[in-house]
């Protein structure tokens, strides 16, 4: 089975988000700020992931699409939150004022409040069987609070030896890697297969999170679209406190191939060797 490139991806999804958006509310006002920051661009790298599994699993278009918009606009809303003056305080975000630069902090955290919580209607309408739905939403709200408690240690700077780093890590990146993994087979109500790629997931989120460590501490602004340097300015719980950039990069490779060596489906560990490089510069 063909799959799609990333970049060819990137626009079917892209059209997709744009109508979507504009069915979740008719008032003009919100619905713009809604889609401030989904709309503003991002490598799609989640919705892309749950594409590829499900694809290869044979899933319908109608649950693959949705699972990803889920996603994404609830990653969308961690981000408009993560970037709050209270939080990292980063005024720029997929190369543009981040959200409460736009519209103001109150408005800024409202959005992303109902960014974050929009997924779990998105799922409860899925076309698929009850169990399927109940262990969906289950799978759903370990990884999205996980999401929450993660940002929570980051910010309060309450990982400082190696294993709490990575423990916050787990959960404010890893941890929707996880769903993302885990999601399709749970649609196809493949549950132990289920379980077993919930951890390759992880280990793919560990991995996409010292990278963004590295990025944070060697890259641009003009290719990340965020401020680098944030995590030395803020004292932050960065991998690079106890690893040199080499040796992390060594260790974020490392747990990237053992993700994807419990994939089963070729075409889709092939896709995803192909995108590690885009990983590590954007
Ligand atoms: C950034 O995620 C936040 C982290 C979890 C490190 P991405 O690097 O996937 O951001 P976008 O979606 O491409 O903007
Ligand atoms: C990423 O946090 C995790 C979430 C947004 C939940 P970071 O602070 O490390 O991400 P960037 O570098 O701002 O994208
Ligand atoms: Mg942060
Ligand atoms: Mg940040």
């Amino acid at each position: 089975m063909a799959f799609l490139l990333l970049d060819e991806f990137q626009i079917i999804f892209n059209n997709y988000l744009d109508r979507r958006l504009k069915e979740i509310s008719c008032e003009k006002e919100f619905n713009d700020l809604l889609g401030y920051t989904p709309q503003s661009g991002g490598k799609r790298l989640r919705p892309y992931i749950i594409y590829l599994l499900s694809n290869a699993l044979g899933l319908p278009q109608a649950v693959y699409m949705e699972l990803g918009l889920g996603v994404e606009l609830f990653h969308s809303g961690s981000l408009i939150q993560d970037d709050l003056p209270s939080l990292d305080n980063d005024d720029f975000r997929r190369g543009r004022p981040s959200l409460h630069k736009y519209c103001g902090e109150g408005s800024a955290m409202l959005i992303a409040d109902y960014l974050m919580l929009y997924p779990g209607k998105i799922f409860l309408a899925l076309p698929l069987s009850a169990k399927a739905i109940l262990n969906l939403l289950k799978l759903w709200y370990e990884a999205s609070l996980q999401v929450i408690e993660g940002e929570f240690f980051d910010v309060n700077i309450m990982a400082k030896k190696m294993g709490e780093i990575e423990k916050v890590h787990r959960l404010k990146t890893a941890s929707l890697f996880g769903f993302c993994f885990s999601a399709p087979f749970v649609c196809a109500e493949r549950f132990l297969e289920a379980f077993e790629m919930n951890k390759a997931g992880i280990d793919f989120g560990r991995a996409f999170q010292i990278f963004d460590d590295i990025k944070d501490k060697l890259g641009k602004s003009e290719t990340l679209g965020k401020t680098p340097g944030k995590d030395e300015a803020q004292n932050r719980p960065s991998i690079l406190k106890h690893m040199k950039v080499e040796d992390a990069k060594g260790y974020a490779e490392r747990l990237y191939s053992k993700a994807l060596e419990k994939i089963k489906q070729n075409e889709v560990r092939k896709a995803l060797i192909t995108v590690r490089e885009l990983i590590e510069e954007h």
